[in-house]
């Protein structure tokens, strides 16, 4: 039996989630759980086994031996692969890339979603990923969608490389964040899509504050 409160934060890659999700999770003493984070240490594991993207028969045999678990240091998510702390590993491209397509192998998912509804059973989490309203936890206390334009997504992203030195091609990101968006939407298994008791939030002309005080209001 569910016995915690439970915030779900849908969206596609870029809008935000994880920034809000964190602040939310702060602001109301909540555990931030971040579920891409779990499709990219899966993706880790496959790259680290040569495994090809496109191969969803060999990445549903492989994905059974990947011993995958959460731990959390400081208030922080770590995310253990093989007991391996792999965090500062997870927001490459190549990983990014890879999650994206291994994310839409059913064993994958099926191991992942079984990990995320034990941590929202007891605990009260803000959950973000692309189906956490609609599969993970249909029964969340609140649903949020939480959306932006892709050019604004592809602006934000081309920022954050700039910051911190990295090359950036603004027009390469958006095509990427087009491409992303569709793979999640258009996946047979748990595509992205806003439930339909979903409260949908566009942040494309919002701030950050604005944001977690529109989700916390929905809370209270
Ligand atoms: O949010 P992110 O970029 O870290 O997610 C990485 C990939 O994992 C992305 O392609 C979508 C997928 N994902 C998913 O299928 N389901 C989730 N709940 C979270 C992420």
């Amino acid at each position: 039996m569910r016995t915690g409160y439970n915030i779900a934060i849908d969206g596609p890659a870029g809008a935000g989630k994880s920034t809000i999700a964190k602040k939310i999770a702060k602001k109301m003493n909540f555990i931030y759980v971040d579920t891409g984070a779990m499709y990219r240490a899966m993706a880790l594991y496959l790259i680290r086994k040569g495994i090809e993207p496109t191969d969803a028969k060999r990445i549903s045999e492989v994905c059974q031996e990947a011993d995958i678990s959460i731990e959390y240091r400081d208030g922080e998510q770590v995310v253990l692969l093989d007991g391996e702390d792999v965090n500062a590993f997870l927001r490459t491209e190549e990983v990014g890339n890879m999650a994206s397509y291994s994310s839409t192998v059913p064993a994958v998912r099926e191991k992942l979603v079984e990990l995320q509804r034990k941590l929202a059973e007891k605990a009260d989490v803000v959950m973000d990923g692309r189906d956490i309203g609609t599969v993970v936890l249909p029964d969340a206390n609140v649903k949020v969608y939480l959306t932006a334009s892709a050019a604004t997504r592809a602006m934000r992203r081309y920022l954050e490389l700039q910051e911190k030195k990295e090359a950036a091609d603004l027009e390469q990101i958006e095509k990427d964040i087009i491409e992303r968006d569709y793979r999640d939407m258009h996946r047979e298994h748990s595509p992205l899509r806003q439930a339909e008791d979903a409260v949908l939030v566009d942040s494309s002309d919002m701030t950050i504050d604005e944001v977690v005080e529109r989700i916390t209001a929905l809370c209270r």
